[in-house]
């Protein structure tokens, strides 16, 4: 027996309308959980400086470095994402003024809580965790610069795809490789003193913190690239 395309309709609306809403659900449990382990890293990393006693750069160091990598330019890139309780609400327009103030800021205080460490240490980029921060720091700056370039650009109408897509690329690899160096910093200074275990969990949260970030840049990527 042959049935109708106009029978079979239904069928497929309601199949849509069930992946269209578990895809929803996943992206905001996601963006849940993402938010919980972001705040957990910067609690951890926080907390641990402000109790053992840490020369004052190191504690500049790590509260500019989290301030700025951890809690602005992290929400900077979620801010964009359409599943985040706190922009939901708001109109791309107003999404993307709160994204650049924060990476702004945030850019500029991880450089700075970079810089701060970087005079004070007397044998530069000797360890894992010296070497990966100035390769953030480089990837910050650039995009950073990418950003404003973005920001230039969008005055014009014909505001070409590749600038956004190289500012997406760049945020990301600061991001990622910022991310790496807060684990190494919790491998090795932290793991002396608060023990493996807690050292561990650190870790664990600072990786599932990324890739829920990275989720929502990554996404936008590849609808760039392919729309
Ligand atoms: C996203 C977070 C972080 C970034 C991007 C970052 C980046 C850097 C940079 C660029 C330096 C200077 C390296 C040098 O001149 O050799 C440095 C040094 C240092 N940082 Fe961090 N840092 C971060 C978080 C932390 C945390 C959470 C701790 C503490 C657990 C920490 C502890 C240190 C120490 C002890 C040094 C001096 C010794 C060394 O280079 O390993 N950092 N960091």
């Amino acid at each position: 027996m042959t049935v109708s395309n106009e029978n079979r309709l239904p069928e497929n609306v309601g199949q849509n309308n069930i992946d269209q809403s578990l895809s929803t659900f996943l992206m905001n449990l996601t963006n849940t959980l993402t938010q919980f382990f972001l705040g957990a890293v910067a609690f951890s990393a926080i907390y641990f400086v402000n109790i053992f006693q840490a020369s004052s750069s190191l504690k500049q160091h790590v509260y500019l470095c989290v301030t700025g990598y951890i809690i602005l330019m992290s929400q900077a890139i979620l801010s964009l994402n359409p599943y985040t309780s706190w922009t939901k609400t708001l109109k791309h327009a107003d999404k993307k003024i709160i994204h650049w103030v924060m990476q702004i800021t945030g850019s500029v205080l991880a450089i700075a809580g970079s810089i701060i460490r970087i005079i004070d240490v007397q044998t530069n980029f000797t360890t894992a965790h010296g070497i990966v921060g100035l390769v953030a720091m480089i990837f910050t700056f650039f995009s950073l610069v990418s950003g404003l370039v973005n920001l230039i650009y969008m005055q014009f109408r014909n505001h070409i795809n590749l600038t956004k897509i190289v500012h997406s690329v760049l945020g990301s690899l600061a991001i990622s490789t910022a991310y790496i160096c807060l684990c190494l910093g919790f491998h090795d200074l932290y793991r002396n003193i608060f023990g493996d275990k807690n050292a561990n969990i650190s870790i664990v949260l600072a990786a599932f913190a990324l890739i829920g970030t990275l989720t929502s840049a990554c996404t936008n990527i590849f609808r760039r690239i392919f729309s």
